[in-house]
C-alpha cells in the first residue's frame, strides 16, 4: 500500500496498491488516519464485486444498512445504490440521490463516521462530487459568528429531501409526512463538536438536513442565523466557486473513502442526464460521531 497526499491541497490523498484481503491492521490504521486528516482517500484500481466492496468496508468498521429498503442492493443489502440505469427493465436503487448539501445520516441519532463510494458507471462529462470541510469552514468563520453559535444546538431532519417510495403512490401526503416524522423525528446535535479522531472543531450543519437552530435552553433562534451559516460556509453558492468547495473527481476503479464527521457533500448537478451508478457502504469506526453521543 502506498499513500500519496495531494500536494498543495488540504483535501485528498491517493492510495495505490491497497488490497483489503491482505492489508495488515497497521495498513488499516494508516488508511483511517489518512481519511481523518486528509478527509478523502481515493483507493485506486479497485473494481470490486458488491460482496468484496462490503468486505473492504467491514475492515474499516461496522456497516450500517440504510433504513429505507428501496435503496438496497438486491444481493448485498448493506450496499446503498444510487442509479439511473435500469437493470433488465427494473429500477435498482434510486436515481438522483444527494443533490443537496448534507452529511450522510445527519438526520439520524447515531450517524456513522465513514462513507465509502465505489462508482460503477461513471458519467463521461459531469463527474465528481462537491465537498466542504466543515472543520476548516468553522475555522474561517468570523469571530462574532463563532461566538454567536457557542453553546447552541441544531435540529436535523430528512423531511425536506425524503423521497416518495413506490408504495407511497396514492397515499395522502399528510399521511406520508406523519410517518416520516414518527419514524425519523428531527434530531438535536450541538452546532459544533470536537472531532474525536483529530480534535478539530466541526461545524455540524447542512442546507439539506438542518432545519432549525436553538439556544442551550431549547429556545428557537432566528432562522436568519442558519442562513448566515450556510452562506458563510459556501452552501448557498450555486456556482460552486466558493473557496470552501472542493470538487472531487473519480474514474472507474476508484473507491472513495471519506470522513463523514467533518465533510458535507453534494452530488454534482447535471443539466443533461447521463448514466450514473454508484454503490455506497457506510461504517461506524471505533468512536461515535462525537463524544456527546453515548454508546448504546
Ligand atoms: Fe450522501
Amino acid at each position: 500500500m502506498h499513500i500519496e497526499e495531494h500536494p498543495g491541497h488540504t483535501i485528498g490523498a491517493t492510495v495505490e496498491d491497497f488490497d483489503h484481503t491482505t492489508a495488515s491492521d497497521a495498513d488499516i490504521d494508516a488508511l483511517l488516519n489518512t481519511v481523518y486528516t486528509k478527509k478523502i482517500a481515493v483507493l485506486k484500481g479497485q473494481d470490486l464485486s458488491p460482496q468484496e466492496f462490503l468486505e473492504l468496508g467491514t475492515r474499516l468498521g461496522r456497516p450500517e444498512t440504510y433504513y429505507e429498503p428501496m435503496y438496497k442492493h438486491p444481493e448485498v443489502p448493506e450496499i446503498f445504490v444510487s442509479s439511473n440505469v435500469p437493470e433488465n427493465g427494473k429500477q435498482i436503487g434510486v436515481p438522483k440521490t444527494g443533490k443537496f448539501w448534507h452529511a450522510d445520516y445527519q438526520f439520524m441519532p447515531d450517524p456513522f463516521g465513514i462513507t465509502l463510494i465505489h462508482p460503477q458507471v461513471v458519467p463521461a462529462r459531469n463527474r465528481g462530487t462537491y465537498f466542504i470541510d466543515m472543520g476548516r469552514a468553522y475555522e474561517r468563520l468570523p469571530e462574532e459568528l463563532k461566538k454567536e453559535i457557542g453553546g447552541t444546538y441544531c435540529r436535523h431532519s430528512v423531511r425536506k429531501y425524503f423521497k416518495i417510495r413506490p408504495h407511497d403512490v396514492y397515499r395522502p401526503l399528510s399521511e406520508i409526512i406523519d410517518e416520516v416524522e414518527r419514524k425519523t423525528p428531527a434530531v438535536l446535535q450541538p452546532t459544533t463538536f470536537t472531532h474525536p479522531m483529530t480534535g478539530e472543531t466541526v461545524l455540524y450543519l447542512s442546507e439539506g438536513f438542518t432545519v432549525a437552530i436553538e439556544d442551550q435552553d431549547g429556545r428557537p433562534l432566528d432562522e436568519e442565523l442558519l442562513k448566515r451559516l450556510f452562506e458563510a460556509t459556501g452552501q448557498l453558492d450555486e456556482t460552486f466557486e466558493h473557496d470552501n468547495i472542493h470538487l472531487q473527481s473519480f474514474e472507474k476503479g476508484d473507491l472513495l473513502v471519506w470522513d463523514n464527521r467533518s465533510l458535507i457533500h453534494r452530488a454534482r448537478h447535471t443539466t443533461t442526464p447521463e448514466p450514473t451508478v454508484s454503490y455506497r457502504v457506510t461504517v461506524h469506526d471505533a468512536r461515535k460521531l462525537h463524544d456527546g453521543i453515548r454508546a448504546a
